[in-house]
């Protein structure tokens, strides 16, 4: 797993695979940030951690990085490259050490409100709905093959906040089971 911040998602799915419901196993957690939470959730696992050095670029995935990244997770035999909540883009070294094996899952109805707080997007469009996917990650920005989604209407006084929220309800449960999706069509 991939992640830059709180980790809820990936929380969701060490929840799934003790309630039997996905067959799985988490074998590592990077982040781009050590102060991430989705580290903390994953040491508290005894799952083993990773922090990448992205050289202090805000959103640069540097290629170096991916390319040991890829590496590493090919020694640990890794499956499956899942990204929560992780904000930079993979390209070609990671992608082309796991074709169709990296997923990813975005707070919207892609292809609608692609990119950063998609949620504040879709409000402050007016969307009367919207939802979050699960999608396989190519090189675009949120633009892969799209695996699973789930609506979330959108109230008339939801605020940025109370419409992620309900969102990420629908994330928890989402993303496991796209996961099992994913793992049933190897
Ligand atoms: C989630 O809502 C996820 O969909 C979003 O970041 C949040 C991470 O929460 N991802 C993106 O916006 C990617 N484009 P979490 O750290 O609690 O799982």
């Amino acid at each position: 797993m991939l992640g830059s911040g709180s980790g809820s998602n990936c929380q969701s799915i060490f929840n799934a695979i003790d309630e039997g419901r996905l067959p799985a196993e988490v074998v590592i957690v990077l982040s781009d940030h050590a102060d991430a939470y989705i580290l903390e959730r994953a040491r508290q696992r005894g799952v083993r951690t990773e922090l990448m050095d992205c050289g202090g670029y805000r959103n640069k995935f540097p290629l170096e990085v991916q390319e040991r990244v890829a590496q590493l997770l090919r020694e640990l035999r890794v499956d499956f490259v899942c990204l929560a909540g992780f904000m930079r883009l993979v390209k070609e070294p990671l992608l082309a050490a796991f074709p169709k094996r990296i997923l990813n899952i975005h707070p919207a109805l892609l292809p609608a409100f692609p990119g950063v707080e998609a949620w504040r997007q879709a409000l402050e469009a007016g969307a009367t709905q919207t939802g979050c996917t699960v999608h396989y990650v190519d090189a675009g920005m949120d633009s892969g093959e799209i695996l699973m989604q789930a609506f979330v209407p959108v109230l008339p006084d939801d605020t940025p906040e109370t419409l992620h929220a309900r969102i990420q309800v629908q994330e928890h449960i989402l993303y496991p089971a796209a996961i099992l999706s994913a793992l049933s069509r190897l």
